[in-house]
């Protein structure tokens, strides 16, 4: 007995603090490190730089540092390469930070996941991978947040619409890609969407299908109403929808031979009903819609390992931006959802409320600064308009004046 317990117990304790797999991180807290660490694709000459940088405002000053897109109107091709790995019977948990501190009108925010075997100095926009995720902006119609995972040779996006943040802070944004073909997305560590793979993209063809035998039968009488077979347009119905004004007259003064032959106008006629239809009664032969049955899809193989790949080995920044200055932050690739929550809270989550303030500082001291700078404009104006400009003002001191001297004569009364 106390052998097995002293045998069991400290199995289950590791059952319970099972460490989390890390597979991938990035904090970019190491000064130049990062450039030994990501490698710029050779595909094109002139992909965009990317420079370390927290940016023009932040939380804390070398935390928040990540790599920031630094050329307007370019694409963008970095990768980093870790230890490869499968997710098969694990959960796979994707995060990182992304703040378009530019107010971004146009550009990507999202990573690519490839395979091991990626030749990372050939990285380009058709390069096969695994997953894509994050935010995608491009004008307001697109404000979205991609989730593409790559099934037998086809890139499929979500069936869902994901709208990704588009303000200029610091957001976080998580996958989740469970082994039970279940997904969340979150975005500041709150969930954004989740539910099943299977449902929420095509992979696999539909479960059903409409039976190509089935034919609705020509009888099949789908009208809940018909004509009443009984109701007969009465004899009287019908009526000219226009006749001569009864109460017209004919002027004194018209001449049958200058004039022709007078006619009185033409009015509408009150007794006019128009056009007859019969009443509607209940169809004794209604069968309701005709629903087409359908069957199985033979087509359709169940894929219970929808969500897992044989290798991921690289991440990638493959972006087109108009306006630069996104930075990126803070990735992470592990197997456990609690550990990527945590780790969320300690970065994003420690800086984000300080960089909001500091941002706020900031947009305070531009106003300031806006406001000074049209003052000393108008002091440096030249001199002929500036005694224009008293003349009018003291015009306006003298009406308020008039005014000052009315108001108090209303108080007395
Ligand atoms: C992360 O922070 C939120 C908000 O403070 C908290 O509710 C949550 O429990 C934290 N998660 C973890 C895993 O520590």
């Amino acid at each position: 007995m106390a052998r097995a317990a002293f045998l069991l117990l400290p199995l289950l304790a590791a059952l319970c603090i099972a460490e989390p797999a890390v597979y991938y991180k990035e904090e970019f807290s190491d000064g130049d490190g990062w450039t030994q660490r990501w490698v710029e694709s050779k595909h094109k000459s002139d992909y965009g730089k990317f420079k370390l940088s927290a940016g023009k405002f932040y939380g804390d000053s070398e935390k928040d540092k990540g790599l920031q897109t630094s050329q307007d109107a370019r694409f963008y091709a970095m990768s980093s390469r870790f230890e490869s790995f499968s997710n098969k019977d694990q959960t796979l948990v994707i995060q990182f930070s992304v703040k378009h501190e530019q107010n971004i009108d146009c550009g990507g925010g999202y990573v690519k996941l490839f395979p091991a075997d990626l030749e990372q100095t050939e990285m380009h926009g058709e390069s096969e991978y695994n997953i894509m995720f994050g935010p995608d902006i491009c004008g307001p119609p697109t404000k979205k947040v991609h989730v593409i995972f790559q099934y037998k040779k086809k890139n499929l996006q979500i069936n869902k619409d994901i709208r990704c943040k588009d303000d200029s802070f610091t957001h976080l944004y998580t996958l989740i890609v469970r082994p039970d073909n279940t997904y969340e997305v979150k975005i500041d560590n709150s969930k954004v969407e989740s539910g099943s793979l299977e449902e929420d993209w095509d992979f696999l063809p539909p479960k059903k299908i409409k039976d190509p035998e089935a034919k609705k039968p020509d009888d099949w009488d789908e009208r809940p109403k018909i004509d009443d077979p009984e109701d007969k347009k009465p004899e009287d119905w019908e009526k000219p929808e226009h006749i001569p004004d009864p109460d017209a007259v004919k002027p004194e003064d018209w001449d049958e031979e200058m004039d022709g032959e007078w006619e009185p106008p033409v009015i509408q006629n009150p007794d006019y009903k128009g056009e007859w239809k019969p009443r509607q009664i209940d169809n004794p032969d209604y069968k309701g819609k005709w629903i087409h049955p359908e069957m199985d899809n033979p087509e359709y193989t169940p894929d219970s390992t929808l969500y897992s790949y044989e290798s991921f080995g690289v991440i990638g920044l493959d972006l087109w931006q108009v306006k630069s200055g996104t930075i990126f932050d803070n990735f992470l690739m592990t197997n456990d959802e609690k550990y990527a929550e945590e780790y969320g809270n300690e970065t994003w989550g420690v800086t984000k409320e300080a960089e909001k303030k500091m941002k706020e500082q900031q947009d305070e001291e531009d106003r300031k600064k806006q406001e000074d700078e049209e003052n000393k404009q108008k002091e440096e104006e030249p001199q002929e308009e500036e005694d224009d400009d008293e003349e009018e003002k003291e015009e306006e001191k003298e009406e308020e004046e008039e005014e000052d001297e009315e108001t108090p004569q209303k108080d007395e009364l």
